[in-house]
């Protein structure tokens, strides 16, 4: 087991090549990948063209073959889930190591497959409801997920449900997507071609906490929908003037889920999230938000993956499995 094979982006394009099985550092685990995601954020990554190559791939769902010196929470056997480092060699390989603060154990009710989908969105969301909007069991505020079909917003929106009391609008665009947002537990959906009129019927004295995904050109709609002192919490990577929000006192958060791991802050914090949601999965109250499987981790089968999340109309999320 010296050599693995792995597929890396190189110049914008995603190649199959061999490399050494890594070592453990001290709190690693060595785990051998059975399935991945593919998020947005592994297609802006190899778009960005670098002549360097990166094994990519975050989410990931396997079973731990070795572990570093320092770890306590893991032994070889267990299945885990994860969404790994932005800074360190990803998933799209046989093998990984993965600093074991930041990995989960898998849901037993999952198979890797639908593991392998809710690592990345989970913590985004979570992180999201409870570390900016502070939300606890009790809240019963409004809360708007614009982006609510895609990986994210379908997760958010299942917390918000299961874990607070929160009324949670989703935005859908179209039929098919109106039905995901429903399942995942929205209370109503909107359409976001028509964002303003559409949230100012349900929430004539504005909501009060807004998600989004797609912020882009949007600041002063934001400001409108939200009522004074609101928050904002955004994820994707706009630029726009925040002054719009100025005059009704509202709050920007943003939420960047590689943020702990790129920093070595708090790391147990992922961890701990996502054995929590493992045991919400097990009991019943969140489920996989997987609706398209496809077979092989390979360089072909990633591409035609990437191509799809390209293409900005993913349900859910698309998992490779091995
Ligand atoms: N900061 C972080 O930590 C973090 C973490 C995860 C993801 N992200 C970023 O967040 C973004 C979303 O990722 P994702 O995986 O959750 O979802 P996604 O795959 O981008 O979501 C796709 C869905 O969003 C809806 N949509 C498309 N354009 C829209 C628009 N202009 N307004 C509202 N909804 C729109 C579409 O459904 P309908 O049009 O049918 O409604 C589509 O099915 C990406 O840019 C990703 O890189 C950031």
């Amino acid at each position: 087991m010296n050599e693995m094979t792995a597929v890396v982006a190189r110049g914008g394009d995603l190649a199959e090549t061999r490399l050494p099985v890594p070592a453990p550092e001290p709190h690693d685990l060595l785990v051998r990948v059975e399935a991945v995601s593919v998020n947005p954020v592994d297609t802006k990554v190899r778009a960005g063209g670098s002549r360097d190559e990166k094994v990519l791939g975050f989410d990931a769902a396997g079973v731990v073959v070795a572990v570093g010196a320092e770890t306590s929470r893991f032994t070889v056997g267990d299945e885990v889930y994860y969404a790994g480092d932005i800074t360190r060699p990803g998933s799209n390989a046989q093998f990984q190591v993965v600093d074991e603060r930041i990995v989960g154990r898998k849901p037993a009710t999952l198979s890797f497959a639908d593991a392998a989908a809710l690592p990345l969105t989970t913590i985004t969301a979570w992180e999201t409801l409870f570390d900016h909007l502070g939300a606890t069991p009790d809240s019963e505020d409004t809360l708007l997920v614009v982006g609510a079909p895609g990986g994210v917003g379908s997760v958010l929106t299942q917390l918000a449900r299961t874990l607070t009391r929160l009324r949670v609008i989703g935005t859908a665009g179209r039929p098919e997507s109106v039905e995901w947002v429903r399942s995942m537990g929205a209370h109503e959906t909107v359409d976001h071609h028509e964002l303003v009129p559409a949230v100012k019927r349900l929430a004539p004295h504005g909501v009060d906490w807004l998600f989004t995904s797609y912020s882009g050109g949007r600041i002063e709609a934001f400001a409108e929908v939200l009522r004074p002192f609101g928050h904002i919490v955004a994820i994707d990577d706009e630029h726009d003037d925040l002054y719009p929000l100025k005059a009704k006192s509202i709050t920007w958060h943003w939420e960047f889920m590689f943020a702990r791991a790129g920093h070595g802050y708090d790391l147990a914090a992922q961890g701990a999230l996502l054995d929590r949601a493992a045991d919400l999965v097990d009991a019943g109250r969140l489920r996989s938000t997987v609706t398209r499987r496809l077979d092989g981790i390979t360089a072909a089968s990633l591409t035609e993956a990437h191509r799809l999340v390209e293409s900005g109309g993913t349900i859910g999320k698309i998992v490779l499995t091995r």
